[in-house]
């Protein structure tokens, strides 16, 4: 029998899709999750009813997370739920500081004293913050994270690693690019995104910091690295950090631009200088690769034309105009 799932934070922009995959390969899923901006959650409940059950419920409520984890027979977990992103973080220091340091901590904590097959985080390879360009980051670089949000995951990862007694605490630290693709939950508030949206609609586009480099993986391959975790030998992935993505989806802005503008006839780019936003990393992605053989599927170039597609096809018409429901902007 395939084994039940606990996503936290399964109603977002990468658990939603998490969780549709996982549900295609035949697993049961449980999606533990408080909403915090207008999640979709409805699209996941109403098509598989059968294995996928979605608990409303806090990072706070920590009674009710291991009622949820007993009761539907959990082995693994995935903690993907935080406040998301450094602009979201910036502008809420202090949910910041309770969501993605203390209730993520009081987690872990939950966590490490409970009997399951893999515990999985979901960190960033923001945390290796700003690199010169003739370095590349691998698991063991030195991590320098600039956000609040990258500082938080930093600890988190910490606090993670010290062992425990406990000999079924089997943890995982994934690393993820930063995302791109379509989802459920969706977000255009991520570089790739963003720039495909703002070229499509408006043909004219300003870009801060062109030439500044970073890793990029399309959601789907973080759902299959998610399984790919639980799936190989505990030997394998106990303790263990793995950056996710591929080193050909490392790339400067002004690459993805490029790419856009071939696809956008008379679409225009305003490269300018001096953004706040000082992360500047490639990153190496061989160990898991290596050791786990795992190979993302799909480029940059595939996720803007799956976006275009659907900006085509209409399918975020409605709310095309409030830009604000589309990521992680405000919170409800
Ligand atoms: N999106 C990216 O580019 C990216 C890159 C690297 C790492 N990550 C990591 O992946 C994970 C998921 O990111 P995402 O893009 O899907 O973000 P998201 O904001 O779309 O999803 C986060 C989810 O967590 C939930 N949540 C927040 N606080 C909660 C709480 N107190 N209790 C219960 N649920 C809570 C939210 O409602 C939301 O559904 C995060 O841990 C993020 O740090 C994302």
């Amino acid at each position: 029998m395939k084994k039940n799932i606990l996503l936290i934070g399964g109603e977002g922009y990468i658990g939603s899709v998490t969780a549709l995959y996982l549900l295609s390969k035949g697993y049961k899923v449980t999606s533990y999750d408080n909403l915090i901006f207008n999640n979709n959650h409805s699209v996941l409940s109403k098509k598989y009813n059968q294995n996928f059950k979605f608990i409303f419920g806090d990072l706070q409520n920590q009674k009710l997370l291991k009622k949820v984890i007993i009761e539907n027979n959990i082995k693994v977990i995935v903690l993907l739920a935080g406040l998301v992103g450094d602009p979201i973080t910036k502008k809420y220091p202090k949910y910041s500081k309770i969501i993605n340091d203390y209730l993520v901590s009081k987690t872990i904590n939950l966590v490490k004293k409970i009997k399951l097959d893999n515990f999985i985080f979901v960190s960033t390879c923001s945390n290796y913050g700003l690199i010169t360009d003739d370095v590349i980051a691998d698991e063991n670089f030195y991590l320098k994270p600039l956000s609040l949000y990258a500082k938080s995951k930093v600890r988190a990862e910490k606090t993670i690693l010290k062992s425990t007694s406990n000999k079924f605490y089997r943890p995982t630290i994934l690393r993820f690019a930063t995302a791109f693709g379509i989802s459920p939950r969706m977000r255009f508030d991520l570089t790739v995104n963003e720039f495909t949206r703002e070229m499509f609609l408006n043909k004219k586009i300003d870009v801060y910091d062109p030439d500044t480099w970073r890793p990029y993986c399309h959601v789907l391959d973080f759902a299959r690295a998610i399984q790919k975790v639980f799936e190989s030998d505990i030997s394998k992935t106990t303790f263990e950090v793995f950056n996710v993505g591929n080193s050909i989806n490392n790339a400067t802005k002004r690459m993805i631009i490029d790419l856009i503008k071939s696809k956008i006839d008379d679409s225009k780019a305003n490269y300018l200088r001096n953004s706040n936003d000082k992360r500047n990393y490639r990153v190496d992605f061989s160990k898991i690769e290596k050791k786990l053989s795992f190979q993302t599927k799909y480029s940059i170039e595939y996720g803007i034309d799956e976006i275009l597609n659907f900006l085509k096809d209409g399918f975020f018409d409605k709310k095309l105009v409030n830009k604000n429901e589309y990521g992680n902007y405000f919170l409800k």
